[in-house]
């Protein structure tokens, strides 16, 4: 049989609130023949609850980040407690504009992959080499530790809850995208080092492309075997066009 591939949205700082309704005024009617949770969409922690609210059941909603800690005074900040207090499911965690603007490192993402999970939240972390790493054939190297730094402490049952997102940096809203064969192998990469390392609970972790992911070239993106879904940025800030997305994904089904 052929997989089920994930469809997560990442809407970014993208969004008023009568921009979130009207996306669910389109999206909400679309039923498609998928198991719950297919279609994940991250949006800004304040739209979580009112896009709770106005998804409907087949779909994940979930926040972009969360904060290395716990609890405390740390204004300005949201915590895994917090998220996993509304009816939010996962949260992206790495996102390479989190790792670039916000100089997060990979001892960060530890620590909320590690919250997350306490909480029940599914961590959705993002990997992916920059263009200078990919320049210097370093991209391998680099995922490799971003996964391993993150994923450090994690326990081989909540190693079931991650999903990894394979990001090249170069890819994210450039319109440039890999040969999926190329993907293909950094994913089947990315699968060596977790089921090496992390052990037999590794190899059901689904690891998801990102990166200008569109209409046009998301059916052959999930051809490849080892392409288990795909995170999708821009193209997602529309109802319509993520649901052609969507559409087009099915196909290899
Ligand atoms: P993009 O963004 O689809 O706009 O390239 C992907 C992402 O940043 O997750």
């Amino acid at each position: 049989m052929s997989k089920l591939p994930l469809f997560v949205a990442n809407w970014k700082m993208y969004k008023k609130g009568d921009e979130v309704d009207h996306f669910f005024q389109e999206f909400s009617p679309f039923t498609p023949s998928l198991p719950l949770h297919q279609i994940m969409i991250a949006v800004p922690a304040i739209w979580i609850e009112r896009s709770c609210r106005l998804a409907s059941q087949a779909v994940s909603i979930g926040a972009q980040n969360c904060a290395p800690y716990d609890e405390g005074a740390y204004t300005g900040e949201i915590s895994a407690k917090m998220i996993a207090s509304t009816e939010a499911r996962f949260c992206l965690v790495g996102h390479s504009e989190r790792r670039t603007i916000f100089k997060e490192t990979n001892q960060e993402v530890n620590e909320k992959v590690k919250l997350l999970l306490s909480y029940d939240i599914r961590p959705v972390l993002c990997v992916g080499e920059s263009k200078e790493e990919k320049e210097s054939g370093l991209e391998k190297k680099v995922i490799e530790q971003q996964i391993l730094e993150a994923l450090q402490d994690v326990s081989s049952d909540e190693l079931k809850k991650i999903i990894i997102a394979y990001e090249p940096v170069w890819s994210i809203g450039t319109g440039l995208v890999p040969q999926p064969s190329l993907i293909s192998d950094i994913h089947r990469f990315c699968k060596e080092v977790l089921f090496q390392n992390l052990g037999d609970e590794a190899s059901t972790v689904p690891v998801l492309y990102g990166g200008s992911v569109k209409e046009d070239n998301v059916e052959e993106l999930l051809r490849e075997k080892d392409i288990d879904g795909v995170l999708v940025g821009g193209a997602s800030l529309s109802a319509q066009q993520f649901i052609d997305i969507i559409r087009k994904g099915m196909q290899i089904l």
